[in-house]
């Protein structure tokens, strides 16, 4: 890999304040790059910004809440005027939802669709008007492993997710010719506030989990993802491999989940 891959490379990252892209920001300034954060609270910008005060000159902050289209064109906007290009974008911000399909609030599955998968298509949309300006760019969307093995409890967020993987799926074919590259990434479970913000119903402290990585492996593995420009991007080889072992075992996988769940199921 290119030492200097992302020396001097803009990376517009959403979510940037906490949890994965917090870490992807902090990573990716020790790299050499310039970072645009994302988030929608200034008070959270503010504090990373003092945390990563040495990165100060290659740190951009933005607020802006991704569910909202104006928030986005007006990011962009601002993006083009300071800093004139942009290399890739990472869509990181997220929300999660747990709860049983049939007790999903329809508030709650409306606010993680705009968030995770509306957010993810509002700022897709405008980088890939700039990115073909320019010649060429990266999107990376942070997915989710229950994508590719679904596990109960989670299919509002899941749903989500699999929207925005299968946007960016057909997005890779048609702007090839552009120069512009979709690579998405689908991470198991790691250590953020991620449950502690999620919509609906508690995480449970034993949740059923196949790993459970910090932030700062996941966003390496993520970066190295990326760097390698894998289409797909797993932060485990355990999760890589029951991926395949779903893909070829369906039914077998199902089952283990089934087993994995069952007593929370029988809870219910
Ligand atoms: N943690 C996991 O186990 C896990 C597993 C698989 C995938 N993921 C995905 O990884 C991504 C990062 O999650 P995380 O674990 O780091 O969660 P997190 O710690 O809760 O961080 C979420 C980040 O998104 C920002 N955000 C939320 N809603 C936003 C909005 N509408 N507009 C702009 N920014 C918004 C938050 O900042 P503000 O609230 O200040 O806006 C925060 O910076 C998410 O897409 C999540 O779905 C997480």
């Amino acid at each position: 890999m290119k030492k200097d891959f992302w020396k001097n490379k803009t990376v517009i990252i959403t979510g940037a304040t906490s949890g994965l892209g917090k870490e992807m920001t902090k990573i990716l300034l020790e790299k050499g790059a310039k970072v645009v954060a994302i988030s929608r609270s200034e008070e959270s910008l503010k504090g990373l910004q003092n945390e990563l005060i040495k990165f100060s000159k290659n740190l951009f902050l933005i607020k802006a809440d991704v569910s909202f289209k104006k928030d986005c064109e007006d990011a962009f906007k601002t993006i083009k005027d300071e800093l004139k290009t942009a290399d890739f974008l990472i869509n990181n911000a997220g929300v999660g939802l747990r709860c049983e399909v049939e007790e999903i609030d329809e508030l709650d599955i409306k606010k993680v669709f705009d968030i995770n998968f509306f957010g993810a298509f509002y700022m897709m949309k405008h980088a890939i008007a700039f990115f073909k300006e320019q010649g060429g760019g990266t999107i990376v969307n942070i997915c989710s492993l229950g994508v590719k093995r679904p596990v109960p409890f989670t299919s509002g967020y899941t749903a989500s997710k699999a929207a925005l993987s299968s946007l960016a799926d057909v997005a890779r074919i048609e702007l090839k010719k552009y120069n512009i590259t979709i690579l998405n990434a689908y991470p198991g479970s790691i250590s953020t506030s991620f449950r502690k913000n999620a919509l609906g119903k508690p995480y449970p402290e034993d949740e059923v989990r196949l790993s459970r990585l910090s932030p700062d492996v996941a966003a390496r593995r993520i970066i190295r993802g990326i760097e390698k420009n894998r289409k797909e991007i797993y932060t485990s080889k355990k999760d890589y491999l029951f991926v395949l072992f779903t893909r070829l075992f369906p039914h077998v996988s199902d089952f283990i989940v089934e087993k994995a769940f069952e007593k929370k199921l029988k809870r219910l």
